[in-house]
């Protein structure tokens, strides 16, 4: 068994070559990997007006994360499949033209408000406000220049659950139409227990609605392997909020079972789609999960045969948007070359519900000032 209070030294090198601006390491005595912690960071070149955008390579030494400020992307995800060999299991690009050339939020933070709303508008304490339409007749993940679109502030945040990065935002009353200067930190850390943790914390001076998520598409064979269809999935959850054609919930939450929606038990992804009345075809529903908000509970297990690949999602939320990238057509071009095409990955984007100032009867996406808001979501690793 691993000794989870083994004793830590920490190293901190400064490295010049290499683009390499320092590395903070923590190196842990452990029983089963001897594994070096560690988190480095890198230039990821400019944005257009001149702003430094950097890399965060965080490892435990069999796990690595690289996450940039440029949207708190998700750029990489590494992890060892049942032979122990390591892949990239997320979608993305290998340079920041990739991500500023326009992609549909691969591996962002979302927000202030992920999902849609509908028609872009909502009143709070009785003033209306108005958003950008930008899907349809709505609103969807926060607006036109939204947290996944701009640059982050970092630190190293390695502790002694792992090596960790702290991005810090600042978004400024009316950004995007939304009330309040919302001050904003997502934490990623690489765990001892090999999974990537994201801790979401924010305060508004003035009331607000919020609903953060991470936006990875994940594909457990990588995404050169083609799609996700033969990926198994259990959800940990037979409701779901039902949807207009603009996938905006009416209100009504529904059982999933004996449906195409039903993954109560695991089920691979393409068995049943072609039973959905949706176009592009493919999953782009909310599911209604068990979070409170309190401690995260299990949503999701996703497990890839070929590379015998586990992902357990666990979150604080009481919601998951499953979309199994329906949109993607294989006109942008990811990493190493790969094209993306239709289903090639699949997003388990743990959330608030879809439109949720619009309905009372949801749980509250309203934070005021005074609070502070919190969510933790856990995507954690395992071969079988
Ligand atoms: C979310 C939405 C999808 C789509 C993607 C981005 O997952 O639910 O409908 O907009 O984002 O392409």
């Amino acid at each position: 068994m691993r000794k989870r209070n083994a004793a830590m030294s920490f190293i901190v090198l400064l490295l010049s070559s290499a683009g390499v601006i320092s590395i903070g390491g923590v190196e842990a005595a452990d029983s089963v990997s001897k594994s070096t912690r560690s988190c480095t960071k890198m230039d990821f070149g400019k944005m257009p007006d001149g702003t430094p955008v950097e890399l965060y390579v965080l490892s435990n030494g069999r796990v690595t994360a690289k996450v940039i400020t440029y949207g708190g992307i998700v750029t990489e995800l590494h992890v060892p499949d049942k032979k122990g060999k390591t892949e990239d299991v997320v979608l993305g690009f290998d340079s920041l033209k990739g991500y500023l050339s326009g992609n549909p939020y691969f591996g962002a933070i979302v927000g202030r408000f992920a999902n849609r709303i509908a028609g872009g508008k909502f009143t709070l304490d009785g003033k209306d406000y108005k958003l950008a339409v930008n899907n349809g007749p709505n609103s969807l993940h926060g607006g036109i220049k939204a947290f996944d679109k701009v640059v982050w502030k970092a630190e190293d945040a390695s502790g002694a659950d792992g090596p960790a990065v702290k991005l810090t935002h600042l978004s400024p009353d009316g950004d995007e139409g939304y009330p309040g200067n919302l001050s904003v930190s997502v934490t990623y850390t690489v765990t001892n227990d090999d999974a990537l943790k994201i801790d979401y914390k924010a305060t508004t001076d003035k009331a607000t609605p919020l609903n953060l998520t991470n936006h990875s598409y994940f594909n457990l064979a990588g995404p050169a392997s083609g799609t996700v269809l033969d990926h198994e999935l259990k959800l940990a959850t037979d409701k779901y909020t039902v949807a207009d054609d603009t996938l905006i919930p009416t209100g009504e939450i529904k059982s999933a079972r004996g449906t195409p929606l039903d993954f109560t038990t695991s089920t691979p992804i393409g068995k049943h789609m072609n039973g959905l009345k949706a176009d592009p075809i493919g999953y782009d529903h909310n599911y209604v999960l068990p979070g409170d908000g309190k401690s995260p509970k299990l949503a999701a297990t996703v497990y890839e045969p070929s590379s015998g690949r586990v992902m357990e999602v666990f979150t604080t939320e009481p919601g998951v948007q499953f979309y199994t990238g329906n949109f993607l057509d294989g006109t942008l071009t990811g990493k190493g070359g790969v094209p993306y095409r239709k289903h090639q990955g699949f997003c388990l984007e743990t959330q608030h519900y879809p439109d949720s100032v619009h309905h009372p009867e949801f749980p509250s996406t309203i934070l005021r000032p005074g609070s502070t808001y919190t969510q933790t979501t856990i995507y954690k690793f395992s071969t079988r």
